[in-house]
């Protein structure tokens, strides 16, 4: 059985007090969960300790990137060894998003960079959580598939067995980020059933049939449940709509 899983990428928003707020209001509604899918938060890494410090915080912690070095003169940067570091008893950090379509467009992030990236979160047992995802363009000259395809090949096909196992892919295609406009439940379905075929290809059927594919794009309380009905949809990465503790419950739920 694949793992279900829903995550809450905060991107560059809320401020310490809104990440204590928030904490406290969704433990208040703990009790509202129905759902067993595993539940992540992905805020920014300045406020990993603030989460980790909470008290009754079992939910899972992500990181948004982390450096391809593992250390050095690399001003800014937060080594994938330093993550690890910083959660090693309370093991509450298990994941980090990696190629996220912002850190590829305005970071310039290559697929290159990417697996190296992935590379170091495997090194210190943290789970990529790694996003693909085509433009518009791609879509209307029919290379979305080219291109998901080219991004996961050149970002993960070196793995191991044993490593890609470690790995959770998110489908995001770039157009339906933040502009309300979801992709359908057909279009995501199709994509992840492909990405599980291309895994199969290169792995073999148990990697395709044991890896999370999640979906992301302006999936919201209202179309997550069609999208999460879908066979091979294992949950979601959601971004505006986990930002309010209301919308995030409603998402899980939709499980
Ligand atoms: P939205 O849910 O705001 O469209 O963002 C999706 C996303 O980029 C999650 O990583």
């Amino acid at each position: 059985m694949r793992k279900k899983l829903v995550a809450g990428n905060w991107k560059m928003n809320l401020l310490d007090e809104e990440v204590i707020n928030y904490i406290v209001n969704f433990n208040s509604r703990k009790n509202e969960i129905e759902s067993d899918a595993e539940i992540i938060i992905l805020p920014a890494s300045i406020y990993l300790d603030t989460m980790i410090s909470m008290p009754d915080w079992d939910i899972k912690i992500g990181a948004q990137n982390c450096s391809q070095f593992n250390n050095g003169a690399y001003t800014g940067e937060i080594s994938a060894a330093m993550l690890r570091d910083f959660d090693y008893d309370s093991e509450n950090l298990h994941y980090c998003l990696v190629g996220h379509s912002e850190r590829r467009a305005y970071f310039k992030e290559s697929n290159e960079v990417l697996a190296q990236k992935v590379n170091r979160l495997i090194e210190n047992q943290l789970k990529p959580i790694f996003c693909c995802g085509e433009e518009l363009e791609h879509r209307k000259k029919e290379k979305h598939f080219d291109l998901v395809k080219s991004q996961i090949s050149e970002g993960l096909f070196h793995l191991k067995e044993e490593e890609i196992k470690q790995v959770v892919i998110a489908y995001e295609p770039v157009w339906a980020i933040g502009t309300g406009e979801t992709a359908t439940s057909n279009q995501a379905q199709e994509m992840h059933a492909f990405i599980r075929t291309i895994l199969a290809e290169q792995f073999n059927q148990d990697v395709a049939d044991s890896i999370s594919i999640l979906y992301g794009g302006s999936c919201n309380s209202t179309n997550a449940k069609e999208l999460f009905e879908q066979p091979d949809i294992d949950g979601g990465l959601i971004g505006g709509a986990s930002l309010e503790v209301e919308s995030f419950i409603q998402i899980i739920n939709a499980f």
